[in-house]
């Protein structure tokens, strides 16, 4: 028994008192591969409620009327009638308001918008209808949840509509209350008839004062991360629950009022959860996804539909579109880079700048299908290669490995992506904390010569839940080594979903989850943040006991890699403790000339005494990463990483 105790007391020591040091040596005067500006990127995806009720302003839902129900979202109240030869052709539904009649004292109706609608005391919020009548008015405003007993009007303006033709209207209100879920409520002051159509509410501080603009923090938290690439419209919305409701570009540009409603896939779930009200207004189109890149920094990569519908939903080949009838999608796919690039006397050149933007917006980036899989895939993209690198030489495309990080599919296509030379291949992987913490060699053994990588989705989840805990995250910034180790061939890496209503979500985790006043940066945010904005300008070997440091046996759970960067003068260094141990660990900078040496830098440490933790809208900070200085003793560091944490060396190289 005796002897039990004490084997437990030795272990116990050596686990906790005396961990092992481990030493790490930078070769500082070998400056390695090209780390890509795309290297850190976003990815949106209007799932979550991302766009219509979450990045995209709009406050208003079914603002046209074009949802299936046409009222949904709506109460009425009065005499009010359903029309539907309205001034839109791809949106004809409009409301008629009439005389109330007996027993009602208004004619109106009130919005409910997407989870409420969230307004700020002192904000002002931009109302605008069309509208057709002789000389009537109605009654613009914000009102308390009228489900609650006594309905409180905390804006209200009139509106007088002076045409018996359709012409837009524009008035501002300003909230004298907080409210995150206020009602919109309209209705007629006068007698006789009125129509009115696409009725919205846009907050007027919208990112950088646009009207049909963005929630402003929302976009603040994308360019806070200096995104090198932005991927957009999806995932599974690009092939839809079938091809009729594929994510098609053309709809989505050109007057907002005309822009044609859309299923959004994810008002089902995979366990078969069901949003009822979740559609694609478009407002958040692909202009406003053109413009969105360009305003964040980040290279706009749009992924387009390949022909196929969601293969997880569609396993009849009816469903999809024969290879021989491909012609309109390629055309859609050459069309959208002269919307981006052509000259304003192009047709499409010319609507971008009709829009607002007749400078180019210097697309490079394509990619062509999402989770495809099977022989179906290949066949069809090859057509789209053919036809693209005839026309556009100079566009980078992106092809799948489908859904899964490795199996069958996956080495099925990236044989298939290799023939068609596509430029990247896009990898997904939603994994465990196991696989993060197996992966740190992925990359290491990629071939040399093929595609280069796009890992165009991925996260961490963990621990059976899938929330957004400090650990997953830790298991993300432990993997990134090796993303970052293996620049030379990883060029774009993108963590998955962006964003997500705390009240309407249908995938977890997520970067930023958001109410209708409030957002918060998850962990991974952290993560994804600290990489973008230290990823330096090239790739520095780091080894420890002569490996790369990637959790492989008798490492300890440590993960690292080490940056240099030129435009600052700065190696970084990132090291990674997934233990549950701190551990004493020797930087050691080799190779630095005689006259030159590092000054005393900085430590930014990322940690939680509590991994099961995370950042929510009512505790957005509960997790930051905290930066303070450290010094360094000729060119070796001798440092503790905690455990459970991501511990971030920057140093600048000096002359003695
Ligand atoms: O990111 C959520 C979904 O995951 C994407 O729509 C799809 O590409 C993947 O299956």
């Amino acid at each position: 028994m005796r002897k039990l105790i004490f084997s437990f007391f030795l272990l116990f020591s050596a686990l906790t008192l005396h961990a092992q040091q481990h030493n790490m040596v930078i070769q500082a005067d070998q400056i390695g591969a090209q780390i890509q500006p795309t290297m850190y990127g976003l990815f949106f995806e209007d799932i979550n409620y991302g766009a219509d009720g979450g990045l995209y302003a709009e406050l208003v839902k079914n603002r046209s009327f074009e949802f299936p129900q046409n009222l949904m979202g709506w109460v009425t109240f009065g005499n009010v009638k359903l029309m539907n030869d309205g001034p839109f052709e791809r949106n004809p539904h409009y409301v008629r308001l009439g005389n109330s009649g007996h027993g009602h004292k208004h004619t109106g109706l009130e919005n409910e918008g997407f989870f409420g609608i969230g307004v700020k005391k002192g904000a002002e919020y931009r109302f605008s209808v069309w509208a057709r009548g002789q000389k009537q008015r109605i009654r613009v405003e914000l009102i308390k949840n009228s489900t609650m007993e006594e309905n409180q009007v905390f804006a209200a303006r009139d509106l007088e509509i002076d045409s018996k033709e359709w012409k837009k209207y524009e008035i501002t209100l300003r909230s004298n209350l907080t409210e995150p879920k206020a009602h919109l409520r309209i209705f007629l002051t006068s007698g006789g008839t009125l129509d009115l159509e696409h009725i919205s509410l846009f907050p007027v501080d919208t990112w950088m004062g646009r009207e049909n603009g963005l929630r402003k923090d929302l976009v603040q938290a994308l360019y806070d991360i200096k995104p090198g690439v932005f991927r957009f419209p999806g995932g599974c919305i690009v092939e839809g629950t079938d091809l009729e409701t594929r994510y098609n570009w053309k709809n989505t540009v050109g007057p907002i009022e005309n822009r044609p409603l859309n299923e959004n896939r994810w008002h089902y779930t995979f366990t078969h959860r069901f949003f009822p009200d979740y559609f694609q207004s478009y407002g958040l189109g692909f202009y406003e996804f053109f413009l969105l890149s360009e305003d964040i920094g980040a290279e706009p990569l749009p992924i387009l539909n390949c022909g196929l519908a969601c293969q997880f939903q569609n396993g009849n080949p009816e469903a999809h579109v024969a290879v021989c009838d491909l012609e309109p999608y390629i055309q859609d796919a050459i069309d959208l880079i002269e919307f981006a690039n052509g000259d304003t006397s192009t047709t499409w050149g010319k609507l971008r700048a009709d829009m607002g933007h007749p400078e180019p917006f210097n697309l490079k980036f394509l990619g062509i299908g999402n989770e495809q899989w099977g022989k179906e895939y290949p066949e069809r993209l090859k057509p789209f290669v053919e036809a693209l690198r005839k026309a556009h030489p100079e566009i980078k495309i992106v092809g799948s490995s489908g859904p899964n990080s490795e199996g069958d599919q996956f080495e099925y296509l990236w044989p298939e992506m290799k023939k068609l030379e596509v430029d990247l291949v896009d990898e997904h992987f939603y994994r465990p904390e196991a696989w993060f913490l197996n992966s740190g060699m992925r990359y290491d053994s990629y071939d040399r010569n093929g595609p280069k990588v796009f890992a165009g989705e991925y996260a961490c989840h963990g621990r059976g839940k899938k929330w957004n805990h400090f650990n997953a995250a830790l298991m993300e910034a432990a993997f990134m080594t090796n993303l970052e180790r293996n620049a030379d061939i990883v060029h774009m890496a993108t963590y998955a979903p962006l964003f997500a209503h705390v009240e309407g979500w249908q995938w977890r985790p997520d970067m930023i989850w958001f109410d209708n006043l409030r957002s918060v940066r998850t962990c991974s945010y952290y993560v994804q943040q600290l990489y973008a904005l230290n990823k330096g300008t090239n790739v520095v070997p780091l080894n420890m006991d002569g490996k790369p440091v990637a959790g492989v046996e008798g490492q300890d759970g440590l993960f690292a890699s080490a940056v240099w960067d030129a435009e600052s003068g700065c190696y970084i260094v990132k090291v990674i403790n997934t233990s549950n141990k701190p551990q004493p660990v020797e930087l050691s900078f080799a190779g630095l000339g005689k006259k030159e040496s590092l000054a005393d830098g900085t430590i930014t440490t990322f940690h939680s005494d509590n991994p099961d933790l995370d950042n929510t809208v009512d505790n957005p900070t509960a997790i930051i990463p905290v930066e303070s200085k450290i010094t360094i003793e000729g060119n070796t560091l001798k440092t503790e990483v905690g455990a459970k944490s991501f511990a971030m060396y920057k140093f600048k190289k000096i002359k003695k």
